[in-house]
């Protein structure tokens, strides 16, 4: 007989879940302070994972002291197929080319799957002699121009208001190459000591968050909010990256609320691309069959990145393609959007020794939080560890049917 299930979750307060369907707190068994693994038996596991899949972003407090190399083994709890590969490749973006390349994030020597993001310059940190690290968001007036990827930055004054906005709405995946992970896993090391801030929504109302918050949105609340039309759309619909999607949008910056990009033509041309070829090309159904959730399709689409959207009618086998980006981001951020509001978005207030795991391919995320202009500040500096390990599953399409493109790869 297997010992007494001990690891138990709780879900968030309804006040801060809202209308999210996100959020739920795993408490480790008595007298386990650090996540221990080994000591885990199969029901917590069960436990666990039900937790996650159902919640979409779990939360163990005080997890200050844990080994980085437990967060690429708890990865796999989720996704046994998951690579010791970090989603971004096995080095830290440094090409230029990639926008991804600004965050200048580092990597653990002693655990490569995990990289180190946040705010600020460190020092002789595990085992790094000099890190850098930068946070994306509105940096209006200041010296970092190249990191500001809104079409129309937040003014001055609004900042002063304490507004910041996400910042580009994401899976954690390059969509080239490599297959998004099960999940990513971050948890906090720092936290910059500064007052909360807010988002204000297109329906005038305010959400207040903590300062650098990572904000979370359910793909299956997503496809709840599209009619009925739009569900049986999503669910005929197969959407193809664009080539090398990070470069391809380098010139482009993205709309107020980070969900998609305004059309301008800076786009780079794919012929401009470094090498690429479609056959490592994402594509991906747009609603996903999720582990544990037979019975809810998740609208997974990453509206910055999209190039090409083939939809298959079940009934005549009549295939449409829409292959012009502007309509293919229209027709993505139409039914996206819908999502935009306070109550839909669970924001993670971050405590310093946070271990956070999400459903990277449940859920989108950002970053918010104006806390680069703080990062000479030592108490306002910010650390994360972040872990997404690549795949070697493709998402499944929430609907089967002749014509699916099942490898996670563009056909050629
Ligand atoms: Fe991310």
């Amino acid at each position: 007989m297997s010992k007494p299930t001990s690891l138990t979750f709780t879900l968030l307060p309804e006040s801060i879940r809202q209308c999210s369907a996100i959020g739920a707190e795993v408490h480790l068994p008595p007298g386990m302070s650090l996540l221990d693994l080994d000591q885990l038996n199969e029901e917590d596991k069960g436990i666990f994972r039900r937790a996650l899949f159902e919640n979409q972003v779990v939360i163990i407090r005080k997890q200050k002291g844990i080994d980085p190399t437990v967060l690429p083994r708890l990865a796999k709890l989720f996704d046994e197929s998951a690579s010791d590969i970090h989603s971004a490749g096995d080095k830290a973006v440094s090409d230029p080319r990639n926008i991804l390349s600004a965050y200048k994030a580092g990597r653990i020597p002693r655990a490569p799957q995990v990289g180190i993001i946040g705010s600020g310059k460190f020092h002789d940190y595990e085992g790094l002699k000099e890190l850098e690290v930068v946070h994306l968001v509105e940096f209006a007036g200041q010296n970092l121009d190249h990191t500001l990827f809104h079409e129309k930055p937040l003014e001055q004054t609004e900042i002063a208001e304490g507004f910041t906005r996400p910042y580009r709405w994401h899976m954690d995946t390059p969509f080239y190459e490599r297959l998004p992970g099960e999940v990513t896993i971050l948890h906090s090391i720092r936290i910059p000591n500064l007052p909360d801030q807010k988002i204000k929504f297109p329906d005038g109302s305010t959400k207040a968050i903590g300062a650098g918050a990572t904000a979370f949105f359910s793909g299956a609340r997503a496809f709840t909010l599209l009619t009925p039309e739009e569900q049986e759309f999503a669910l005929n619909t197969t959407v193809t990256y664009a080539p090398q999607a990070y470069e391809y949008i380098r010139k482009c910056k993205s709309s107020e609320d980070g969900l998609t990009i305004p059309t301008l033509g800076r786009e780079v041309h794919i012929d401009k691309l470094s090498e690429w070829s479609w056959d490592k090309v994402a594509e991906h159904p747009m609603a996903w069959r999720s582990p544990l959730n037979p019975d809810r399709p998740f609208f997974q689409v990453h509206g910055c990145c999209v190039y090409k959207l083939t939809t298959h009618n079940p009934v005549t086998g009549e295939v449409t393609i829409i292959d012009d980006v502007e309509e293919v981001r229209r027709v993505v951020y139409g039914m996206q959007s819908k999502i935009y509001a306070a109550k839909n978005i669970y924001a993670h207030r971050w405590e310093e020794g946070d271990l956070v795991i999400f459903h990277n391919r449940g859920v989108m995320h950002s970053i918010t939080g104006q806390i680069a202009a703080h990062k000479q500040d030592e108490d306002k500096k910010r650390m994360l560890w972040q872990c997404t390990m690549t795949s070697q599953n493709p998402p499944k399409s929430f609907r089967t049917y002749e014509g699916v493109n099942e490898t996670g790869y563009a056909r050629v």
